[in-house]
């Protein structure tokens, strides 16, 4: 297996190790180490069915919950995140997030697999948050690890939210409802269970308050804090390319979607490892 770097805060590139089969211990060991090195792994030349993708991510930690998505038909915990060629619906997930951080236990990581990727456009941006965290200055470090943030996923999949019922002609099955009102509370400044690291776990997508500071403080810290993450410096553009699966680690980085493909239909499967 070779680990190659991909120069920005995050991300690598995998190559000499076929997914497609059931791996070794050992395989699944130095994947894991790596994925937790660089937070965004990116694996080319894959042959990957949903069977592959299925038991790939039961390897790396089980089944996470995937929420308000309908799975794909015989695969309960795979989701199609797609856009048809002619779709004018909204871009699916263009603003800063960490996957369902409104869960209490969100899950630790995202297996994305290409089924079809159009040639231009529709890369994914990942900002490292422990690098992010990090670059603060000492005194704003401390005054953000005293914080607790409160998420919701009302934003979104409320029936009044982005996803919501309002929702016209998106091919993707999501299934908005009452259950994305509720509230989550986590530290802003959020320890990695694996690695120890600090990392800012806040997002303009989920991130809806902050405890014990009036709406609009709260929203101009959250505000503040996804302009510094989404500096440059932090950020890793990730390029798709057919056959490639991606798994990138839920505590250290959040995500966005890019466009650009239009008149091109896009489509890859989506599951989640469970929290440690
Ligand atoms: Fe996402």
């Amino acid at each position: 297996m070779h680990i190659e770097p991909s120069g920005a805060a995050c991300g690598a590139r995998v190559s000499g190790i076929d997914l497609s089969v059931a791996l070794e211990d050992a395989d699944i060991s130095a994947i894991r180490s790596a994925w937790l090195e660089h937070k965004v792994l990116a694996f080319a030349d894959q042959q990957m069915d949903d069977d592959a993708l299925e038991r790939f991510t039961l390897a790396m930690g089980g089944f996470g919950e995937d929420p308000f998505f309908d799975p794909i038909d015989g695969h309960e915990h795979i989701a199609a995140i797609k856009r048809e060629a002619d779709e004018t619906s909204t871009l699916f997930a263009e603003n800063w997030h960490s996957d369902w951080s409104f869960l209490r236990k969100p899950p630790s990581g995202t297996c994305l697999m290409a089924v079809e990727i159009p040639p231009i456009g529709g890369d994914t941006l990942f900002s490292d948050q422990v690098a992010a965290f990090a670059a603060l200055p000492d005194k704003r470090k401390d005054e953000l690890r005293a914080m607790t943030a409160v998420h919701s996923a009302s934003r979104g999949y409320a029936p009044d939210g982005l996803y919501g019922d309002n929702d016209k002609g998106r091919s993707m099955s999501i299934r908005p409802g009452e259950a994305a009102l509720a509230r989550q509370s986590h530290p802003l400044v959020k320890l990695h269970p694996e690695t120890g690291e600090e990392a800012l776990f806040c997002s303009i997508s989920y991130t809806v308050g902050i405890e014990g500071m009036d709406d609009m403080d709260a929203f101009q810290l959250i505000i503040e804090l996804h302009q510094w993450c989404e500096q440059d410096r932090f950020v890793y553009r990730h390029k798709w390319q057919p056959g490639m699966l991606v798994i990138w680690d839920n505590r250290s980085v959040n995500h966005k979607a890019t466009g650009g493909y239009e008149g091109h239909r896009r489509e890859l499967h989506r599951s989640t490892i469970a929290a440690v």
